[in-house]
Formats: structure tokens, C-alpha cells, sequence
């Protein structure tokens, strides 16, 4: 099992040259062949390229079905690799058409996203959605190298950047209080891209820390759903009842929602829980909860994969550092975060 991450695209040459790979192939999506391929092309000779169309509402086994028809038109065969060139979107799908075709060929992530470089490209998960659940059908399997080119995040929409460093703070206040530091000193988009490198690089690390401990999430791993029970509750419900949100914009209001049952509840430190809802207006605007039915929002939490028997279990943080996997929240507790919720 390979946990191989690299910084920059030059390392991409000589990896491929020592492999010995028969053909290499490319996957795209319009946006990233337009701004991302040139990028990729300076390193790259040889390739065939693989388009589809790009966002979630794409990501299916109909998608695949696409991949896998190109691969075989253009020639794979079972010493093919497949680069995955993208976001999350990319990775997840681009990994497991490659972990299926021809009982899996050798895969890439190249990430191009700041969501899919600080998380998703990480860690093995690969997937698409099914009868209208997210990651349905999937598969845990490793990319052979995650080639992460801090260079692709100057095209990426500000809103896509700004989501996404949930994720990065998420990553950080599971570590502990040192890393919170420069996401409280100012707005993520105010850093400076050196910077912002070294955020990322330290979600990586502690990704693969965490899933080189527990990679099919039978326990440690779960510690990286914090913020994702009310998190999916609210993408889901703003995904049918109003404007979507973006997920990690809908993580950003769990993080904050989950850290208030954690303080009110469980103890958690109320200047720590201060700490989350300042980053929270430092970086989010909130979307209008005004006419949020909160009991559909309860109903979807109910349905998260995480919970049995309708009960609701989410991690919750002790300390910054320490968390609680599994912990049960009664209803009428998460009715009083709502209140919070709505109000802060
Ligand atoms: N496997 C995991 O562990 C894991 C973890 C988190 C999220 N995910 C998955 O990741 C997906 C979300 O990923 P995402 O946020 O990257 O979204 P995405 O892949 O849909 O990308 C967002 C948009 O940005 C465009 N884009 C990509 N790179 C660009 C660039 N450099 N410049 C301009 N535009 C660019 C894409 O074409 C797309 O339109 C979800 O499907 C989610 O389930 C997986
Ligand atoms: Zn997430």
C-alpha cells in the first residue's frame, strides 16, 4: 500500500519513467483541461486524454461507464495508469473507475482543488454517488502518488477556496491548539500562498497520520467526520430547500453547531468553543437560517450513514486536540443548537 505524496508536478517524469507503464492516461473535466492541463503539459509528453463533464450531479456509474469505454477504445490495458486531474469530483470517481477496470489499474491523484489536496485526493477513499446518496458505491484504494502543485489554486473561485479551508481548520483543531493559530489571525484568503502551503501540507500529514492508523474507519478515522453530522444534515437540506450551500461551507455552520453541543453539554472549554465560532465570521458569511425547518435538518441527521437505530452520534471535541467518536446527542439537545444556530 503506497502513502507516497509528492510537492510539485517535476517529481511526475521520473516517476512514471521508473514504473514502466504501457500508456498513460489523463482525466479531465472542462475546467480543469482548460486551466489545469497546460500546467501538466510542461512535464508531460505522452498521454490520452479523458474528458467528462465536471460536478457532483456527474458523479455517478454512468460517468464511469464513460472512463471505462475511452479506456478501452484508446487501448488501456492492465499496466495502464490513470492521473486524475481535478477536485475531489476527479479523485474520488477517477479512482475507483481505475480500482474496477480490469480488476484495478495503477491511479494518480493530481489535485487541483484545495478541498481535494487538503483532504479528498488523500487517504484512499474512492467512490460515486448512488440513488441519490453520496459515495454509495465505492471502495477504499490507494493512488499509487498524490502530486500535490499549489500553482492550480490560482484559477480556483474564491468561494471554492474559502469552503474548503474548513476542512484545513477541522484538520487543525483535531491537532491540538497550535495550529489554530494562523486560522484565527486572519481571514484564510488574506494568506499568502507560501503559506497557505505549509496548512496544507500539515492537513496532509495529518490525514495520513490518522488513516495510516486506521485506513477502512473502524475507529481513530471517524475523528475526521467532526463538524459532518450537522455538517451533511444542512448540505442536504439546502441542497432541496433552498440555495446549496457548498460542503464545507455546510461544515463550517457543523463545526461551530457541533462545538456548542460539545460546550453546553460536555464540557468543551467555552473560550475554545469562543475560538470556533470567531473563525467561523472570520472567514463565512451565514446563510439566511431565518426559515430553516429544523426538523426536516433533524431527519437527515437521523438518516446519516454514522447513525444506527435513528439515534444521532456525532464526534465531539473534549479539547482542542481530543475528541469523543460516536458520542449519542438526545433530540432536544440538538433542538437547542438549532436555537444557537439561528442566532449566533
Ligand atoms: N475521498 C475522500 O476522502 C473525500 C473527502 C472529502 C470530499 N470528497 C469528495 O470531494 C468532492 C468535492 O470536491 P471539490 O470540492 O474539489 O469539488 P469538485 O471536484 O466538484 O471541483 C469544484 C469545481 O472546481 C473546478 N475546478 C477544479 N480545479 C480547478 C482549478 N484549479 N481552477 C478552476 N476550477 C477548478 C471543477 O471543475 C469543479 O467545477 C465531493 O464529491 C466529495 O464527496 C472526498
Ligand atoms: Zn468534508
Amino acid at each position: 500500500m503506497s502513502r507516497l505524496v509528492k510537492y510539485g508536478l517535476g517529481a511526475l517524469p521520473v516517476f512514471l519513467k521508473s514504473k514502466g507503464f504501457s500508456s498513460v492516461f489523463v482525466l479531465v473535466d472542462e475546467n480543469t483541461v482548460k486551466y489545469c492541463l497546460p500546467l501538466l503539459d510542461k512535464v508531460l509528453d505522452e498521454y490520452i486524454l479523458v474528458r467528462i463533464k465536471s460536478g457532483e450531479k456527474n458523479k455517478h456509474i454512468g460517468t464511469c461507464e464513460k472512463i471505462w469505454d475511452t479506456l478501452i477504445t484508446k487501448g488501456a490495458d492492465r499496466k495502464t495508469i490513470l492521473l486524475n486531474l481535478g477536485g475531489g469530483v476527479i479523485t474520488d470517481m477517477g479512482g475507483f473507475a481505475a480500482s474496477s477496470f480490469m480488476r484495478g489499474i495503477r491511479f494518480i491523484n493530481i489535485p487541483t482543488t484545495l478541498l481535494a489536496m487538503a483532504d479528498a485526493a488523500i487517504g484512499g477513499k474512492t467512490g460515486v454517488d448512488h440513488a441519490g446518496i453520496k459515495n454509495m458505491v465505492g471502495s477504499f484504494n490507494e493512488p499509487m502518488l498524490v502530486l500535490i502543485e499549489e500553482a492550480f489554486l490560482k484559477t480556483l473561485p474564491q468561494k471554492q477556496l474559502i469552503s474548503a479551508s474548513s476542512e484545513l481548520f477541522k484538520h487543525a483543531l483535531l491537532q491540538g491548539k497550535r495550529g489554530l493559530k494562523r486560522h484565527l489571525q486572519s481571514a484564510f484568503t488574506r494568506i499568502h500562498s507560501t503559506e497557505r502551503l505549509s496548512l496544507i501540507r500539515n492537513s496532509v500529514n495529518f490525514k495520513l497520520s490518522v488513516v495510516a492508523k486506521d485506513f477502512e474507519e473502524q475507529g481513530l478515522r471517524k475523528q475526521l467526520n467532526l463538524g459532518h453530522t450537522v455538517g451533511h444534515a444542512f448540505e442536504s437540506y439546502f441542497l432541496n430547500y433552498g440555495k446549496p450551500l457548498l460542503h464545507g461551507e455546510a461544515v463550517a455552520l457543523g463545526l461551530v453547531g457541533e462545538a456548542f453541543i460539545a460546550h453546553r453539554f460536555y464540557g468543551l472549554d467555552y473560550f475554545c468553543f469562543l475560538r470556533i465560532v470567531y473563525w467561523y465570521d472570520l472567514n463565512f458569511i451565514k446563510p439566511n437560517l431565518e426559515r430553516v425547518n429544523f426538523n426536516t435538518v433533524l431527519n437527515y441527521m437521523r438518516k446519516d450513514k454514522k447513525n444506527s437505530n435513528a439515534s444521532i452520534r456525532m464526534v465531539l471535541l473534549r479539547e482542542e486536540g481530543k475528541v469523543d467518536l460516536d458520542k449519542e446527542v438526545s433530540e432536544s439537545r440538538v433542538r437547542e443548537m438549532f436555537q444557537f444556530i439561528r442566532s449566533f
